[in-house]
């Protein structure tokens, strides 16, 4: 594919600075002020439907995977159903339960990937329902799938998956919204997560604005061998994609790991040459994180934090704008996006075609 490269030098780039809109397109003409509910039209699931929903699992590969991992602890916060997110290539070898109180979610960008698109199938002979939250329109798993949303992202050619990943997870604060108000959620509740989603847009272009400290901070760190990436609870599957991220496009060897087990094994691996990158938001985990930086440093760990505050005990902190706790996963991972990309320019790699990857896996 070509698309216009607007300037960018690398599409990753283009597509980096494309998210405000891509956010503003995935909200556009879903919001519903009235009831404090967002309306999907093509979710094919009625209220009386959705409010016999006993839980959700959420299936997809890679970057889809983190944002559905973002999915599930949301539509369990705002709508309180027990849900959880798995690899796809791994849901089908392991002669899973299907029960039809359980809504599947499918997540893919370019809804071609195999074995994302063989556990729909999957699923389908055994009766369950099966909803897409794909970008691709029409592609093969949006046509197999009994309904859904799609993400509107617009095309994405870079192998490594930057905008979608953002629109997708802001697809599953909507659909989270939405089952949370046919359920228990309030529509103070749903009036407060309506306003944090409309700040979107203008927080990212905040966000992005910093691109020129994120240049130096990739740079600083351009020669570690290998960096570890910790978060809790909603800051960790932000850590897990954007240690793929940094992996993928600068071969540089990443981990994350829950800043809660650190002490259970990788403290080991604490010195000065290990560098930790910590995803710290404002929420009542805040203490918590805080402690887990300190033990870092009382090794001599480096610690770049990502958070909504100054965090003393880290070597530097970018700062991301805080929206409500529920949302603030959508922007964390943003800068590190940029930290990915300028890390993979300094070493003077291909970034829209890393070595050994493809777009889009379409066979086993
Ligand atoms: C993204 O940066 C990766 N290249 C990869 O993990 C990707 O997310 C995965 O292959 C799934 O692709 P899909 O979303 O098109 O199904």
């Amino acid at each position: 594919a070509s698309y216009d490269m607007g300037g960018h030098d690398t599409y990753m780039h283009k597509e980096i600075h494309e998210q405000a809109d891509a956010v503003d397109r995935v909200l556009r003409g879903r919001i519903d002020d009235r009831f404090s509910t967002v309306h999907l039209g093509g979710l094919n699931l009625d209220a009386r439907e959705a409010r016999r929903i006993r839980r959700v699992k959420i299936l997809g590969c890679g970057t889809s995977y983190h944002a559905g991992m973002i999915g599930a602890q949301m539509i369990e916060e705002l709508a309180r159903i027990p849900a959880d997110a798995e690899p796809a290539s791994e849901f089908r070898y392991r002669n899973p339960v299907v029960d039809p109180d359980t809504l599947y979610i499918a997540v893919s960008q370019s809804g071609e990937t195999y074995d994302v698109l063989a556990a729909v199938q999957e699923l389908k002979r055994k009766g369950a329902r099966v909803l897409g939250v794909v970008n691709v329109v029409g592609s093969a798993i949006a046509r197999e799938a009994d309904g859904g949303i799609y993400v509107h992202a617009g095309p994405e050619v870079c192998v490594v998956s930057t905008k979608c990943f953002t629109n997708t997870t802001v697809a599953f604060a909507l659909l989270a919204l939405h089952l949370g108000r046919t359920r228990d959620l309030s529509v103070r509740d749903g009036k407060r997560i309506i306003e944090g989603l409309r700040k979107l847009p203008e927080q990212i272009t905040e966000i992005l604005k910093q691109e020129e400290t994120v240049k130096e901070l990739a740079e600083s760190y351009a020669d570690a061998r290998s960096m570890l990436f910790i978060g809790r609870v909603r800051g960790y599957p932000v850590a897990r994609e954007a240690s793929l991220k940094l992996k993928e496009v600068s071969y540089i060897h990443a981990e994350a790991y829950p800043a809660s087990e650190l002490k259970h094994g990788p403290l080991a691996l604490i010195e000065p040459a290990l560098p930790t990158v910590a995803i710290v938001p404002d929420d009542d985990l805040l203490e918590k994180n805080r402690a887990a930086l300190e033990e870092i440093k009382a090794r001599e760990g480096k610690i770049l934090a990502v958070a909504h505050q100054h965090q003393e005990k880290a070597d530097q902190t970018i700062i991301v704008p805080k929206n409500e706790d529920e949302l603030d996963p959508i922007l964390m991972g943003i800068p590190l996006q940029l930290l990915a990309y300028h890390t993979a320019k300094a070493l003077g790699r291909d970034i829209d075609k890393p070595r050994n990857l493809a777009k889009s896996v379409t066979v086993e």
